[in-house]
């Protein structure tokens, strides 16, 4: 898959398939009209005789168009305003971008037009397709060789140049999200987790990495974490990242990412049936890899940390039993009621361990509960935390980038259900408001912290025939760090 952005004249694209969305023809720019003049105004008379023109949606396909270089050219009616908002490009774009699976068409171009005095619109509108366009196209198995070109003025701004360049960044980070969180558990063990981070270091300066060893965690004293790692023979690795591009001492933005690249649920076995989407457990470590991967070719004025601690769950003799009580590195004790709980126990020593990088804020992203999946489908990620103003500035995030979250309450009568006689939190909280104790367990240690907590199992993969990850939520972090930037 290859991304390009062009400043061509559209009848000069060489291309498989030009999609052309119709301003109104009235409000047709001169690019446009040099176009259907070219063709002796073949493309208006199509788009009038066929009521394309204005008709939100409509679409017709056309083919060797005299003195076109585009061997098809797609046309699309736009909104009747001339400029079509949003959700309306969304909208009329879905069916047009599925076009792109058609085998004939292996270079795709579509035409940007950029309402000057809608700046915000253009840049959601670029991210918007491309992300799309990576969707269409991936596949685990045999990767698509397709080219997608953007099309946009000669004059285009530093922002047209910035916005392709952050969308790129964009498909490239889900693309390399979904190829990990998609492969099997035995060919994405934790040392395989940190080959990729290292990866990642290798080949872009911005980015630095170390990696811990369990003698390592042991010494600072991450018992939860390595309570975990105790009954798989796979070493668990504590991975941390570092971006910066070197120009500024500004705190950083910490995303701790849940690695359990396998999740059998310890001696609390899970059930057999579905047990293999379980590999899909470190997908938050591939959202904070896939983040990475996209910082590295920005140039932002932000530091992002990114630690991930890697390990699987694996029910065995020397297993972490029900009723077990472990000092967590924060000092505070936990009592594992529930092996399959294992989530929280990696992630409450990581928020600990993200302290020494004294954080702006810290965000961790997991597939940490079925419950969340029972409270909000498929649709959106769980979002809790104990800042408000952190919590607004995800969800617009989310909204901005057409990968929503939705707010859980952390009020502090939830936290009663992690009462226990034998430590200071009991890892389970019964069965109700499964996927909020999870969270509240969570902000049990991180007081004082900027925190929240995205809950991402039903978001980060489809089940069913199309089993697939979905390389969420890269592209709501990427606009949440873009826009701190500024801060
Ligand atoms: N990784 C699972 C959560 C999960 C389950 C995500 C199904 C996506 C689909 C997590 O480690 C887990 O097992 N959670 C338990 C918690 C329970 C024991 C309190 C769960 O959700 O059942
Ligand atoms: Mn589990
Ligand atoms: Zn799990």
């Amino acid at each position: 898959m290859k991304f390009n952005v062009k400043t061509d004249d559209l009848h000069k694209v060489k291309t498989d398939l030009l999609i052309i969305i119709l301003p109104l023809l009235k409000y047709a720019d001169s690019k446009f009209l040099t176009l259907d003049r070219l063709c002796d105004h073949f493309i208006s008379k199509v788009a009038k005789e066929n009521q394309i023109d204005g008709n939100l949606g409509a679409n017709i396909l056309l083919h060797s168009i005299k003195n076109v270089q585009a061997r098809s050219v797609l046309l699309v009616g736009g909104s009747k305003n001339g400029n079509c908002d949003f959700d309306e490009f969304k909208k009329i774009m879905k069916p047009c971008i599925e076009q792109i699976k058609d085998s004939k068409n292996k270079k795709v171009t579509v035409q940007m037009y950029q309402d000057k005095s809608k700046q915000e619109e253009f840049v959601k509108k670029c991210k918007f397709i491309l992300k799309e366009f990576e969707r269409v196209t991936y596949s685990y198995k045999n990767q698509l060789n397709k080219n997608l070109i953007i099309l946009v003025d000669k004059s285009s701004s530093k922002l047209v140049n910035k916005t392709v360049k952050e969308g790129l960044a964009l498909a490239n980070g889900i693309r390399l999200t979904k190829n990990l969180a998609n492969r099997p558990a035995n060919l994405c063990t934790p040392t395989v987790l940190a080959n990729e981070a290292k990866k990642l270091s290798a080949n872009n300066k911005s980015i630095r990495i170390s990696v811990m060893n369990e003698t390592q965690m042991k010494k600072l004293k991450m018992n939860t974490l390595l309570s975990v790692a105790q009954g798989t023979t796979q070493p668990a690795k504590l991975i941390t990242l570092q971006y910066s591009n070197g120009k500024n001492n500004k705190r950083p933005i910490v995303l701790v990412g849940k690695g359990v690249t396998f999740d059998s649920g310890g001696i609390s076995l899970k059930p057999s049936g579905g047990m293999d989407e379980m590999k899909y457990d470190m997908a938050g470590a591939a959202t904070v890899l896939g983040v990475f991967s996209a910082l590295a070719s920005m140039d932002l004025n932000t530091k992002v940390i990114g630690i991930i601690p890697a390990t699987e769950n694996m029910p065995a003799g020397n297993a972490t039993k029900p009723g077990d009580v472990i000092t967590s590195m924060s000092g505070k004790t936990v009592e594992i009621l529930n092996t399959d709980a294992e989530g929280r126990l990696i992630l409450c020593d990581s928020i600990t361990y993200a302290r020494k990088f004294k954080p702006e804020v810290v965000i961790d992203i997991a597939t940490l509960t079925g419950a969340c999946v029972v409270a909000l489908g498929n649709h959106a990620t769980g979002l809790m935390s104990n800042n408000e103003k952190l919590a607004k500035s995800l969800l617009k995030s989310g909204i901005n980038s057409d990968d929503r979250a939705w707010q859980l309450p952390l009020w502090s009568e939830y936290g009663s259900q992690l009462k226990t006689n034998f430590a200071d939190l009991a890892n389970v909280g019964g069965r109700t408001a499964g996927a909020i104790t999870a969270g509240y367990f969570l902000s049990e240690f991180a007081e004082g912290l900027k925190w929240a907590h995205l809950d991402i199992a039903g978001t980060a993969w489809n089940s069913g025939a199309n089993k697939l990850a979905t390389g969420r939520p890269v592209a709501l972090l990427l606009d949440f760090i873009i826009n701190s930037e500024s801060k």
